[in-house]
Formats: structure tokens, C-alpha cells, sequence
């Protein structure tokens, strides 16, 4: 038999301090449960499943906490693992961590984000519209729908096309604020306005744009980046500090322009 399947017939037990919360004004707290026979090729929501199917077999509460795909496409299983926002491997969202990576009769801590602007909804479950609310001031392009031209038809060099393809991996997790001791969501917003300010189709609006979404990201909470860099470290799809410093020029330059647009001043270099 492969070295797969025996690997796979591995069973842990664990002991799960999970937070819980039953609504955005309760005191939350941590309260201990155990689960057995494990198998370490199950997911890590897989497992918080069985725990939830024990629970709700004795009478208990289930744990809330989100999910959708289950693939690290939506961004939704956002949790703290130890410590760590999606747990302690790097690169991949909670529902691609296995429990192979955990050792039999370890105590593993859930909680929710631990950020102001992601208030605790339930349990593991928080809030994250502030971030669609800074999508919505400028992570977009305007276009009457329906009338796009071919975007083939658009050269766009492929280092440029490549580096906004990087940027749009971004899934909007918030793995990056609740990582960040400031809560600062500048990876997020740098991502965002990396990869739309640097195609053609976004330079249009790439001054109004990069304004807007850093006024909201303010305005919602979000600290500002200080370079600690935990943002990058715990980023599921590898985006790094280079859109925070393109979001920093890009927004300089925008208020410089701003500056000069609304004081009617003229500039004396360059037109
Ligand atoms: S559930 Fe979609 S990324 Fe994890």
C-alpha cells in the first residue's frame, strides 16, 4: 500500500479552545471541547464540522463560522488558528489547511479577527462589509454596460499585465488587517488599486479612484501601515508590501494633482 494511505489512516485527538460569542454585544469567551479519531487528511473545517455535529448531538450550540468554496477562492473562512490569521502555514486560506499538519493531542485556539472595523458577529463569524464599503468608493471602472470594446484589442505589455493579475489575487479575506497591530487594511486597498490603476482601462479614474478608497479606509477605522509586514506574512495569496508603497506614490501623486486642481494654482514644472 502507498505511503499516502497508511499516512492517511492516522487518527488525532485534539483538545479545541474555540471562542464563543453569541452576538455582537454578548461577552465572549473561550470554552474547551474535545474531538477524537481525527483523520489527518480531513480539512480544518472538516474537522470543526465534526465537532459542530458533536455539539449539536448533545443539545449544544454549533460553532459559527464562514465559509463558501472551501478552495481559497472567496475568502470567507476567516479565522485566527494560534494565533496566526488562516493558521500556521503560509500561502493558503483556512479550508486549505489540513490536519496533518497538527500533532495528535494538541490544543488549538480558534478566535474570530481581532480588529475594530470587523466587529464580532458570532462566534468566529465577523463583519467585513467595511472593506466591500472601500471597494465600493473606487474598486471598480466605469464603463455603460454592455458597451466595452474587446479588451484584446487593448496592447498592454505583459510585465504590466502580469503585475496587476498579482495585485487582483487579492480575495479580500482581511487576513491582512487582523494580522496587522495597526488593523491597517493598506494591503488590501494597495492590491486593489494595483491592479486596477495600472491597466489602461483603469487609468481614467486612477486619481479619483486611489483618493476615494483610502478616504473610506479611513473613515471605516483601518490604521495605517507602519511596515511591520505581518500583512504579507499572512497574505493566502502572496501579495507583498510592493502595492503599499505603489499605493502610497499613487495616492502622493493624486493629492499633489488634487492640490493644484482645487486651488486653481499652476504647476511650474511639467504640464
Ligand atoms: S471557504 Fe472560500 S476561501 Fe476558504
Amino acid at each position: 500500500m502507498s505511503h499516502d494511505n497508511e499516512s492517511h489512516d492516522k487518527v488525532l485527538s485534539l483538545t479545541l479552545r474555540v471562542w464563543r460569542q453569541p452576538t455582537r454585544l454578548a461577552k465572549g469567551e473561550f470554552k474547551e471541547y474535545k474531538v477524537a479519531n481525527i483523520s489527518v487528511g480531513s480539512s480544518f473545517l472538516e474537522m470543526i464540522d465534526i465537532l459542530n455535529e458533536q455539539l449539536v448531538a448533545s443539545n449544544e450550540e454549533p460553532i459559527a463560522f464562514d465559509h463558501d468554496c472551501r478552495e481559497g477562492i472567496c475568502g470567507m473562512c476567516s479565522m485566527t488558528i494560534n494565533g496566526i490569521p488562516h493558521g500556521p502555514l503560509q500561502g493558503v486560506t483556512t479550508c486549505q489547511v489540513h490536519m496533518r499538519h497538527f500533532k495528535d493531542g494538541e490544543t488549538i485556539t480558534l478566535e474570530p479577527w481581532r480588529a475594530r472595523p470587523f466587529p464580532v458577529i458570532k462566534d468566529l463569524v465577523v463583519d467585513r462589509t467595511a472593506l466591500d464599503r472601500v471597494t465600493q468608493a473606487g474598486g471598480f471602472i466605469s464603463i455603460r454596460t454592455g458597451s466595452a470594446i474587446d479588451a484584446n484589442i487593448i496592447p498592454i505589455p505583459k510585465p504590466v499585465a502580469d503585475r496587476a493579475m498579482d495585485a487582483a489575487e487579492c480575495i479580500g479575506c482581511g487576513a491582512c488587517v487582523a494580522a496587522c497591530p495597526n488593523a491597517a487594511a493598506m494591503l488590501f486597498v494597495g492590491s486593489k488599486v494595483a491592479h486596477f490603476n495600472s491597466l489602461p482601462q483603469g487609468k481614467a479614474e486612477k486619481d479619483q479612484r486611489t483618493l476615494a478608497m483610502v478616504r473610506t479606509m479611513d473613515a471605516e477605522g483601518f490604521g495605517n501601515c507602519t511596515n511591520y509586514g505581518e500583512c504579507q506574512a499572512v497574505c493566502p495569496k502572496g501579495n507583498t508590501l510592493d502595492f503599499i508603497a505603489q499605493l502610497n506614490r499613487d495616492y502622493a501623486s493624486a493629492q499633489f494633482k488634487n492640490f493644484f486642481r482645487s486651488t486653481g494654482k499652476q504647476r511650474v514644472m511639467g504640464k
